[in-house]
C-alpha cells in the first residue's frame, strides 16, 4: 500500500505533503468539534424548551388536541390510551358488542360480575350486581359512565368529578369559581352534567395552562388532603402550594382514583381521610357519620361499596415510601430524539416493564414480570377465600331472616358482614391486585375472612363476642 511504503520516507521529501495532511486533519477535526458543540448546544436547548409555542393556551381550551400543538409528543402517546390489551390480572380486553340507541358503543371491555357470580352476591340490592366491567384507557372514561347500566338508577352530577375533562364546565357554571362550579354540577341530575361535558380527562385537569405545571383541580382531593393533613397535626394545607413535585405526580392521579362517597343532600363529594388514608380510616369515618351506601337485598343490613382505592393502596406500600409516584410506573419517561419525555400512554405497567420497571430494578424482564405476577396470584388465592366467606355468611344471614329470626339477633352477625364485605372489596376494587401494597392488602383480606367467620359465629352463638383488631399503627399512613 502506498501508503505504508512512504510512512518511513524522511519529513523532507514529504514535507508539504505531511504538513497539508497534517492540517487538514486539524481543521476536519475542529470542524467537527464545531459541530458537535452546536448539536449538543442545540439539543440542549431542544430539551430545556421541548415545545414552539404554536397557540396561547388558557383555562378557556380544554381540547387535547389544540394543547397538543405545542406539546405533540405528549399528545402522541396520550391518545393511546385508547389501546386494550389483556395482562394476566389486569390491562383491558375490547369485546364487541352489537350498539343499540341506548348504547352505541361497539366495544366494552369483560363484565366482572359475569366472570365471578359471587360479586352478584356480594353487591345484592346495588346496581354494581347488574353491570360491572373491568375498566380501561383513559380515553374511554366519559363514554362508560354515560353508557354503564348503573345510569339506571338515575345517578348524580357528581359522578362526572372523576370521567371527564370538568375544569372549563365548573368554571363557567361557577362563573369563575371553579369550587362553585364543582357545587353546582354536583347537584344536577347526571344527564343534565353531561351536556356540560364533552371529553376525557385531558391536560387541563393536571397542568396549567401557562406554566406546564402540574395542578390538582379536584376539590374533592384538595379537601380530602387538607383533612388528612390537619388529621395529623398540619393545619391549612394546600397541595397545590405545599407539596412537592414528586408527590404531584401521584397526586394528580389520586384526583380520581380513591375511595370516596358523595356527603349529604348537595352529594358533595368526599374523600373518607380525615384519620389516615388505610381502609379503618375509611370505615371509621363512614361509622362516624352512619352511612351506608345501600341495604343488602339478602342480609337486610346497611352496607359499603369500596371503589378503586389505588392510592390508598399504594400510600401502604414499599414503592410510596421509597417515593416511586404513580408517574414512575405508570407514566414513564421514553426517549424521543435527544429528549426524555413523559409518557402519556397511561397503562399498565406491565405492558411496559423495560421503562416501568427497568429504569430502577436491575432484573430480565421475565424475572420482574414474575415477581409482580407471583405478588398477585398470592393476592388473588386470598381474595377467593375472603370471598367465599363473605358469600357464606352472606347466604347464613339470608336464611337466618328468612327463618324470622328477629333483627335484634341478627344485629352483630350483619355488623361484621358489614365489615367483612367492605374490607374484601377494597382489594377487590383496588385494580393492582395487591402489587400497590402486597403485605397490607393481604393483611386486609386476611382481616375480612377473620370477620365474616366471626360473622357465622354470631349466628350460631348468642353470646359470641367479637373481636375487631385494633387499628395498625407504626408504619400506617
Ligand atoms: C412501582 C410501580 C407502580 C406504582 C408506583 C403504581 N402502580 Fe399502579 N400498577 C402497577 C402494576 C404492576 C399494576 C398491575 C397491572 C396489571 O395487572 O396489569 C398496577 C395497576 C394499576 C391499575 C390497574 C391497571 C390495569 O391495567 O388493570 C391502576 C388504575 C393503577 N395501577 C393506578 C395507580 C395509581 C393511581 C398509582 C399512584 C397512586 C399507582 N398505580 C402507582 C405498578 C405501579
Ligand atoms: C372519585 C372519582 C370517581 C367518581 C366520583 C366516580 N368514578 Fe367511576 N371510576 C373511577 C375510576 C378511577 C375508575 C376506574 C377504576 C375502576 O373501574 O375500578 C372508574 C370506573 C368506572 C366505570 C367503568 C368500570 C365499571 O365499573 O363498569 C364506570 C361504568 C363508572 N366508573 C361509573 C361511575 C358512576 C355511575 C359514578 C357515579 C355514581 C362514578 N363512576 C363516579 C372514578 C370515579
Ligand atoms: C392525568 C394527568 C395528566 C394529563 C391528563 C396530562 N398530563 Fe402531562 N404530565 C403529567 C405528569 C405526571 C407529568 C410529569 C411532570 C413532572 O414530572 O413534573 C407530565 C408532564 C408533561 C409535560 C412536561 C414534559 C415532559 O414530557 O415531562 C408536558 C409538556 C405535558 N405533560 C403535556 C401534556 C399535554 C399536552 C397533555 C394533553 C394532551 C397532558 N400533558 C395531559 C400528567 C398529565
Ligand atoms: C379525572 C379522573 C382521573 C384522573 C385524574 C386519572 N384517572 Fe386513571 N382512570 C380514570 C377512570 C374513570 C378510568 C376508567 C375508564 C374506563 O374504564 O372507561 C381510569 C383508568 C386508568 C387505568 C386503566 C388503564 C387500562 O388500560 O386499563 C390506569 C392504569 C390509570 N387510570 C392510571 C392513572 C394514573 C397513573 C393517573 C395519574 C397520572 C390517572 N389514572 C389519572 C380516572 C382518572
Ligand atoms: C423509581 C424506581 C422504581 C420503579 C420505577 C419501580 N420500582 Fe420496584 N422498587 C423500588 C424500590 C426503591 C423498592 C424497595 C426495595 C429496596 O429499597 O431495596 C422496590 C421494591 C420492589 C419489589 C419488592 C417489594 C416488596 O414488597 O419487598 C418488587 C417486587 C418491585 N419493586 C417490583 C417492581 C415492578 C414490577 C415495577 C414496574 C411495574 C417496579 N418495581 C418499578 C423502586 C422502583
Amino acid at each position: 500500500m502506498t501508503d505504508s511504503s512512504t510512512a518511513g520516507g524522511g519529513p523532507r521529501s514529504h514535507g508539504p505533503r505531511w504538513f497539508l495532511g497534517l492540517t487538514a486533519v486539524a481543521v476536519v477535526a475542529s470542524v467537527a468539534v464545531l459541530a458537535l458543540l452546536v448539536n449538543i448546544f442545540e439539543r440542549r436547548q431542544e430539551a430545556r424548551e421541548p415545545a414552539t409555542r404554536v397557540v396561547e393556551l388558557n383555562d378557556t381550551i380544554d381540547d387535547p388536541s389544540v394543547w397538543g400543538l405545542n406539546y405533540p409528543d405528549q399528545f402522541d402517546s396520550f391518545v393511546r390510551t385508547v389501546d386494550q390489551v389483556r395482562t394476566r390480572y389486569g390491562g383491558s380486553e375490547a369485546f364487541p358488542r352489537t350498539p343499540t340507541d341506548a348504547d352505541p358503543r361497539t366495544f366494552v371491555s369483560r363484565s366482572k360480575i359475569e366472570e365471578d357470580e359471587r360479586l352478584k352476591t356480594m353487591w345484592a340490592g346495588y346496581g354494581f350486581s347488574k353491570d360491572f366491567r373491568e375498566e380501561r384507557g383513559h380515553a374511554y372514561m366519559l363514554e362508560d359512565q354515560t353508557f354503564t347500566g348503573r345510569q339506571a338508577s338515575g345517578q348524580p352530577g357528581t359522578c362526572a368529578n372523576c370521567h371527564a375533562s370538568t375544569v372549563t364546565a365548573w368554571l363557567e357554571l361557577g362563573d369563575g369559581d371553579l369550587t362553585r362550579g364543582f357545587e353546582v354540577m354536583n347537584q344536577m341530575p347526571y344527564m343534565e352534567a353531561r351536556t356540560h361535558l364533552d371529553q376525557a380527562v385531558a391536560c387541563i385537569d393536571c397542568h396549567d395552562a401557562e406554566t406546564m405545571e402540574l395542578r390538582v383541580t379536584r376539590p374533592a382531593f384538595i379537601e380530602g388532603m387538607a383533612a388528612y393533613m390537619a388529621g395529623r397535626g398540619v393545619a391549612d394545607y394546600d397541595v397545590n402550594r405545599d407539596a412537592t413535585r414528586q408527590e404531584m405526580r401521584s397526586y394528580v392521579c389520586g384526583q380520581c382514583h380513591v375511595e370516596y362517597h358523595f356527603r349529604g343532600a348537595e352529594k358533595r363529594l368526599t374523600y373518607p381521610w380525615e384519620s389516615g388514608l388505610t381502609v379503618e380510616a375509611a370505615y371509621d369515618y363512614y361509622e362516624g357519620i352512619g352511612f351506608s351506601d345501600w341495604t343488602h337485598a339478602e342480609t337486610g343490613g346497611g352496607v359499603l361499596k369500596a371503589q378503586h382505592p389505588e392510592f390508598e393502596l399504594w400510600s401502604q406500600g414499599i414503592h410510596a415510601r421509597a417515593d416511586v409516584s404513580c408517574a414512575d410506573c405508570h407514566m414513564p419517561y421514553q426517549r424521543v430524539g435527544a429528549r426524555k419525555v413523559t409518557n402519556h400512554h397511561v397503562q399498565s405497567p406491565l405492558l411496559n416493564v423495560a421503562a416501568a420497571c427497568q429504569s430502577c430494578h436491575n432484573v430480565a424482564e421475565a424475572e420482574i414480570l414474575a415477581r409482580a405476577e407471583n405478588v398477585q396470584g398470592l393476592t388473588y388465592r386470598l381474595r377467593n377465600q375472603a370471598m367465599d366467606a363473605v358469600v357464606e355468611l352472606t347466604e347464613e344471614l339470608r336464611e337466618a331472616r328468612e327463618a324470622g329470626v328477629s333483627d335484634e339477633r341478627l344485629a352483630l352477625a350483619r355488623e361484621l358482614h358489614r365489615r367483612a364485605l367492605f374490607y374484601v372489596d377494597y382489594v377487590e376494587a383496588e385494580n393492582s391486585t395487591g402489587f400497590h401494597a402486597p403485605q397490607e392488602a393481604a393483611r386486609i383480606l386476611g382481616e375480612s375472612l377473620d370477620y365474616a367467620r366471626q360473622g357465622q359465629l354470631a349466628l350460631r352463638d348468642a353470646d359470641y363476642r367479637p373481636k375487631i383488631a385494633a387499628r395498625p399503627d407504626g408504619a400506617q399512613r
